[in-house]
């Protein structure tokens, strides 16, 4: 008989208003292996709805404000967040939270190009470098790999992969967005190298193409140029998968981690994104 997956107690996803984030929180609090702790951050939490409906319903989630952007934001989140934890310390950080600003070669500019950089990859640098000492201390606790012990999620994107870059494919229309997630990508190498000895495990994730106000719920703009052959086709109007049909693999991809997906660039159902 295999063994049973092991636990995470503790995970902190940034993002939680909306779309994936939300979904993760939903997904995390309904699964079987349900974590005792899920710290949903958002910007606004009186104003996300959806979010405070799910924390009456399940007593795991707790919300606190976050802005990815801001230091001393990220300061009084560390603190909150280690009261929480106690000397447990926490065993999953999902840096979610991003922004997209379309622009192609033609109408990029200097200041679109900074603006995304800063909220999807600097950004997760410095909520990553706040949690550190949090995450060796949940890293401490136990042996192995994996996200019963500490590990980083960084959400990344296919569009973020040099290798399958091709003519007259829908992110030539979103040079910032795309950038800043390779550089993500290249954080997730530092990064895994770096925390190994710590036991801290690292990836990025392509979540799948969804239903977001991100990934379009409206896409009729993006299939003006072709999808590239590796890219699912649109579903009519709309991106091809729903945040629902994403996350439970996704949690359970998480629960299925270990030393060799260390600093790996993973799909939602674990399979390799070719950097
Ligand atoms: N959707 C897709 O097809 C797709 C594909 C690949 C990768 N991804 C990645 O998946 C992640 C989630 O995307 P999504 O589709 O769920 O996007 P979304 O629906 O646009 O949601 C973005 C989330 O990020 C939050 N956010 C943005 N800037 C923030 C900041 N400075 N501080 C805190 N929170 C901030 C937003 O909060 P507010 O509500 O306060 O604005 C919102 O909760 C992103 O990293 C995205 O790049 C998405």
């Amino acid at each position: 008989m295999a063994a049973a997956p092991l636990r995470c107690s503790s995970v902190l996803i940034t993002g939680c208003s909306r779309g994936l984030g939300l979904g993760l929180v939903k997904g995390l609090a309904e699964a079987p292996n349900s974590p005792d702790l899920i710290i949903a951050t958002c910007r606004q939490p009186e104003a996300a709805q959806e979010l405070q409906e799910l924390s009456k319903r399940y007593h795991n989630i707790r919300i606190l404000l976050l802005d990815i952007v801001s230091e001393e934001s990220r300061q009084k989140l560390v603190k909150e967040v280690g009261e929480l934890v106690g000397a447990q310390g926490l065993n999953c950080l999902i840096n979610n939270a991003g922004r997209n600003i379309s622009a192609s070669l033609d109408n990029v500019t200097a200041e679109t190009m900074l603006q995304v950089y800063e909220t999807n990859t600097v950004a997760q640098l410095m909520m990553t470098k706040a949690f550190l000492p949090l995450l060796k201390q949940a890293a401490k606790q136990s042996s192995g790999m994996g996200w019963h012990r500490a590990l980083i999620v960084n959400v990344s994107s296919i569009s973020a992969s040099i290798q399958l870059v091709q003519e007259k494919e829908i992110f030539l229309m979103v040079y910032p967005y795309r950038i800043s997630k390779t550089a993500l990508n290249m954080l997730t190498k530092c990064l895994a190298a770096d925390l190994k000895e710590d036991g801290i495990l690292c990836i990025s994730l392509h979540p799948g193409w969804l239903q977001t106000d991100m990934g379009g719920k409206q896409v009729s703009d993006l299939t003006q140029t072709e999808t590239a052959p590796w890219y699912p086709e649109p579903d009519g109007e709309k991106a091809p998968m729903k945040v629902e049909e994403s996350v439970p693999s996704i949690v359970s991809l998480l629960a299925r981690l270990g030393e060799k997906d260390n600093g790996c660039f993973l799909d939602w159902k674990g399979n390799t994104i070719p950097w």
